[in-house]
């Protein structure tokens, strides 16, 4: 399969649409001292991020939201990854650390998962990493991971969650308007519900923490 980069490099369609402008620029904001800030969190995350990749089949991969790149030394060497961010901040990180791990960089893109330039059904698994939390419309980007997935292929997506408790669901739903400024995260996203409304077909969903904050989603395209 062979990448358009200057499509997929050219001005996407999202400049237009006014939350994910903002998104972008909360994490351009950030891009440069996003590993600092999300250091302690990242000794957690790491062990997740680990198993993740264990349960990724190739050979074609897409992840998205890349981000600064904290999957790159996780991609397996047998697959050919293709990585995608919103924020040219970010991705500018990920393709250093790219460079730096001997992967290619050229196949890391600045696009909007809401709107992906790419054909259907060419890839046999998309990854995200705590990305459906930031993502303006995450219902239409799971529909779009959904359709450029191929049939049987599967989708694996680690992210965090409202949890589902009385006060500290409310607690969450409270604080989120003001971390989302801050940091471009909502912390109460149903993403599992938003995973089945987006039509796509959830196989299980793992709990990787005991107040069912953290998951490991894995679902495949009802295709
Ligand atoms: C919380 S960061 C996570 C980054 C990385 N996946 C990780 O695990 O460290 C969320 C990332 O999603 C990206 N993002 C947000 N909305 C997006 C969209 N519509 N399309 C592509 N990437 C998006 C942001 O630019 C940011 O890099």
């Amino acid at each position: 399969m062979k990448m358009n980069s200057a499509i997929l490099d050219s001005t996407p369609k999202y400049i237009n649409d006014q939350a994910t402008a903002l998104t972008r620029a909360r994490y351009q904001r950030l891009s440069t001292i996003y590993d600092g800030l999300e250091w302690l969190m990242e000794r957690r995350s790491r062990p997740w991020r680990e198993k993740l990749w264990q349960f990724v089949c190739g050979p074609r991969v897409l992840e998205v939201g890349v981000g600064t790149g904290k999957n790159v030394e996780f991609w397996p060497l047998n697959c050919k990854i293709t990585a995608i961010d919103l924020t040219p901040g970010m991705l500018d990180i990920a393709r250093q650390r790219a460079k730096n791990l001997n992967r290619h960089e050229d196949d890391l893109f600045l696009a909007d998962v809401q709107h992906l330039e790419l054909p259907s059904a060419i890839f046999d698994t998309v990854v995200a990493t705590f990305v459906f939390c930031s993502v303006p419309d995450p219902i239409q980007g799971l529909r779009e991971i959904g359709r450029v997935v191929r049939p049987g292929g599967q989708i694996v997506l680690l992210e965090h969650v409202r949890i589902d408790r009385p006060v500290i669901g409310t607690l969450m739903d409270v604080l989120a308007p003001l971390i989302v400024r801050l940091s471009g995260a909502n912390i109460n996203r149903r993403t599992v519900e938003n995973v089945h409304m987006a039509g796509l077909q959830i196989e299980r969903v793992e709990d990787l923490d005991d107040m069912g904050m953290f998951k490991l989603i894995f679902a495949h395209s009802m295709a």
